[in-house]
């Protein structure tokens, strides 16, 4: 079965919400998705069946213990770990990307230098800059083109020196929907002698995630942008993860993955992140026939999932072209980012705008009372707001379609901003 919107909206219950006949339309996703129904019962499983701590003997311990093995696998899938131990689960990607900027901090002396990305979230950012500060760090900064909406890696180039030991940059940028050439920007960190920190929060719920491909060192995302529960996960690779000091507690594991999950995990979140995983694969099975034959090298689940993520990519691109067309198509809009319709590879469909003479958040406001969700100002991307002189204009309105949008919510979207401009 080739991909089927009825059939994929049917599993998000959220979907079909309206609020006095009016549906609600979402393209707020990049803030947050829904989830389909499989990420709520498992969740509810875990609740009743599974509520205990792990290592015990009794049924819900042992219970518990499976429902974590079974995330830690389900995401060793999604990102082609080479194991689940290099899984590492925590409150949200800014938790945990604090707490590997503390451990790797440590790893480095003063006077080394790390490189951080105008592109990115903060929170890919400003981790990396309070630990440069707080260990001497030198901070290096690579820009991205204001008229291409991207990085130029001969920048790169010029950047990476001798004493570079980390490179921090983003898969796909929240706001401008920009998507890196992250192999690309590895293979020059690590000719240079520096690992690489990878923000795919924006990325993992769009395009297929190979940290082995990619060649990374470490890379981050969430489960709430990828259908699932709110929860953060980190992929270091075995030998970095196991080398760094880990802020731990003394009675704490100091094997992985635990020597860095502080505390209690939310394991019903964990169990909603392993459906949201098999969510993908159910999709890879039953509406990717044909790209599963890119994927000989996988099998079973994480065959499944990789191929899902291409399928789901194809049908977005129409859903970005679409959006791109309607945007420009309107008197006065500036659309921030890739709009070449021969691009969409280099590209997620989350796309940024800014209007004339009205202000973002005056038009989310007027979305908003047409029941059609977007968020405005600067979402955290407050570089790439400074970088495109829109700070004192309140940022761009972000429109984020996912697979689960339609076309005829695009259109709807194009005719409410045509009678809400001015
Ligand atoms: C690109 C990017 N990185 C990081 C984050 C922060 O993620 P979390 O809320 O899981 O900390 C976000 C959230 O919007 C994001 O879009």
């Amino acid at each position: 079965m080739p991909y089927d919107l009825d059939a994929v909206r049917a599993h998000f219950p959220a979907l079909a919400v309206s609020d006095k006949g009016a549906p609600r339309i979402h393209f707020d996703n990049p803030a947050g998705t829904q989830v389909p129904t499989m990420v709520v019962e498992r969740m509810r499983d875990c609740l009743l069946e599974s509520n205990a701590n792990l290592g015990g003997g009794f049924r819900t311990s042992r219970n518990a213990d499976a429902v974590v093995a079974d995330a830690r696998a389900a995401m060793a899938d999604m990102l082609n770990a080479a194991s689940p131990d290099e899984i590492v689960f925590g409150q949200n990607m800014t938790t945990l990307t604090f707490h590997a900027a503390r451990s790797l901090g440590r790893a480095l002396k003063e006077g080394d230098e790390i490189i951080v990305s105008r592109m990115d979230h903060d929170a890919n950012i400003y981790p990396w800059l309070l630990t440069a500060r707080d260990r001497g760090l030198v901070v290096r900064w690579l820009e991205f083109d204001t008229g291409t909406y991207e990085f130029d890696l001969a920048m790169l180039d010029r950047l990476l020196t001798d004493r570079t030991r980390l490179v921090c940059i983003g898969g796909a940028s929240n706001l401008l929907g920009t998507l890196n050439d992250v192999a690309a920007v590895t293979r020059r960190a690590h000719a240079a002698g520096a690992w690489t920190y990878i923000d795919a929060v924006q990325s993992a719920p769009h395009v297929s995630t190979d940290v082995q491909a990619l060649d990374c060192d470490f890379l981050a995302c969430s489960a709430y942008k990828f259908f699932g529960p709110h929860q953060g996960i980190l992929w270091g690779r075995r030998e970095l993860l196991e080398s760094l000091e880990a802020y731990k507690l003394r009675a704490a594991y100091d094997t992985l993955p635990w020597k860095f999950e502080t505390g209690t995990q939310s394991h019903e979140g964990m169990a909603g992140t392993a459906a949201a995983v098999d969510y993908f694969a159910m999709i890879g099975e039953s509406m990717a026939s044909e790209e599963q034959g890119r994927y000989p090298q996988f099998e079973g689940r994480r065959r499944y999932v990789h191929a899902a993520m291409d399928c789901l990519f194809e049908y977005e691109k129409t859903l970005a072209d679409s959006l791109i067309a309607g945007l420009e198509s309107l008197p006065g809009v500036t659309v921030h980012g890739v709009t070449d319709p021969g691009a969409s590879d280099r590209r997620v469909p989350t796309v940024a705008f800014s209007h004339a003479s009205m202000r973002p958040e005056a038009i989310a406001d007027a979305l908003a009372k047409r029941n059609i969700f977007v968020w405005s100002g600067h979402n955290y991307a407050v570089e790439v707001v400074k970088a495109l002189g829109l700070q004192d204009r309140g940022g761009v309105v972000r429109v984020g379609p996912v697979h689960y949008n339609s076309h005829a919510e695009i259109e709807m979207l194009i005719e409410a901003l045509e009678a809400i401009l001015h």
